[in-house]
């Protein structure tokens, strides 16, 4: 049966137009259908040249000098802070702490928060579906300060069972972590609920927005987030630049994470006194034209319109989805479509994920074939790896038949 096809909420020909390698050829006559931003977005023109201006015109260090191009460099820098506190409603810009990305925001607070807050068998509450980024650095602090990790599982159809997750309070854990959306199963948690509970239990909560803020509106304050991180290379920034948000009280009583130039207020040959927050965890030189592509890339997103985006994306994965299950032999991870963002990790009976991406490249639809950083969640799916086909605002329902075709030709060429 043929599929009636969904209109796009976006101008998506406008948009694609400021995304200079949405033009590009991957092969002779065959134009790139980018389907991997879960893993990193395009950038638009308009990030690509305020990082150029940067360059061009106001480079240098900053913080630190008097003339007018460190002047100017700390201002562009500072006002990319105060783009980015607005973007996610943080009550003010010193909350924003600049890191290379999500992976290191949630590092610091692991190593510092974690260090100090964190005491043998207290227990920390993370989720089946994290990325090893919201996994790993609580396992390295497990083994330092011989905590108790318990997770929160997830059910067949790809959602938190919260049920458990409500007994698993009854252990007064001090820290709850996890993902507002998974990167895999595509299932947006209901982050809100989920951080009053913790709340509720006493309870400090970290959420992992690398696949939410880039896809719909957060804002820090509804969610009651005590620490939500996210990386500027999924939300068409550049790539080396992060945020972590914290709760002033708490920033101001951590620890610094890294030491160095920038960090501090004083220092003597024994001693030293950690400057102010946010620079008190923004050590030597940042990255600095990257905070400021970054805060370019909000103002492109804010322009589009987060509510917009979203739209878009609930189009084209419901279009998704919808296609995919009419495919014989491909199997979907994840919940309906009204619970998910922008991502399909799907099977396909025979072959290998590897080679199912290998065969849609061949047509120019890029997709990730993989665990995607996302092993435990693999293993409980009871599969080695999945094909992944995520969107953005750049994807029209056009790519998703191109992704179509591209896997009845997988099956072509399998026999299948
Ligand atoms: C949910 C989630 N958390 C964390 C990360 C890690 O992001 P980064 O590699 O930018 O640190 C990713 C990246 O795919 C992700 O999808």
């Amino acid at each position: 049966m043929e599929s009636l096809k969904p209109t796009d909420v976006l101008d998506i020909e406008r948009i694609q137009a400021d995304f200079p390698i949405l033009a590009r050829e991957v092969k002779p006559g065959v134009k790139v259908v980018y389907l991997d931003s879960t893993a990193t977005t395009q950038k638009p023109v308009q990030v690509i040249e305020t990082m150029n201006e940067y360059y061009r015109r106001s480079n240098a260090n900053i913080h630190r000098g008097i003339h007018v191009l460190a002047e100017e460099a700390t201002a562009l820098y500072e006002d990319a802070r105060v783009t980015v506190a607005k973007f996610i409603n943080a009550p003010a810009a010193r909350q924003i702490i600049f890191t290379r990305n999500t992976t290191e925001s949630i590092n610091l607070v692991a190593q510092t928060w974690g260090r100090v807050n964190l005491n043998p068998a207290d227990v920390v509450i993370l989720t089946e579906m994290e990325h090893h980024s919201n996994l790993v650095p609580w396992q390295i602090l497990a083994a330092q300060k011989n905590l108790q990790l318990e997770f929160i599982p997830v059910d067949a159809q790809g959602y938190l069972d919260l049920e458990v997750y409500r007994s698993l309070l009854d252990l007064n854990p001090k820290l709850v972590a996890f993902t507002q959306m998974s990167n895999v199963l595509g299932t947006i948690n209901p982050a809100m609920e989920m951080t009053q509970m913790a709340h509720d239990s006493g309870a400090i909560v970290l959420i992992d927005g690398a696949q939410s803020v880039p896809h719909f509106p957060v804002d820090v304050q509804e969610l009651g987030a005590d620490f939500l991180v996210f990386s500027g290379h999924k939300m068409c920034g550049p790539t080396g630049v992060g945020v972590l948000y914290g709760r002033k009280k708490l920033l101001e009583e951590m620890p610094p994470f890294l030491g160095g130039g920038d960090m501090i207020k004083r220092v003597q040959l024994r001693s030293f006194i950690p400057n102010s927050i946010p620079y008190k965890f923004e050590a030597g030189t940042p990255a600095i034209a990257e905070a400021i592509g970054l805060g370019a890339a909000v103002d492109y997103l804010q322009q589009v319109g987060l509510d917009a985006i979203a739209a878009q994306e609930q189009v084209v994965v419901d279009y998704a989805l919808e296609r995919l299950s009419e495919v014989p032999g491909v199997t979907v991870y994840g919940p309906e479509a009204i619970d998910r963002g922008g991502v399909t990790a799907f099977n396909l009976d025979g072959v290998h994920a590897h080679d199912v991406a290998q065969v849609l490249d061949g047509d120019g639809v890029a997709v990730r074939a993989g665990h995607h950083c996302a092993m435990p969640l693999h293993d409980k799916l009871n599969i080695p790896a999945s094909a992944r086909a995520s969107y953005y605002l750049y994807n029209s329902v056009e790519d998703v038949d191109k992704l179509i075709d591209a896997i009845y030709k997988v099956k072509k060429i399998f026999r299948l």
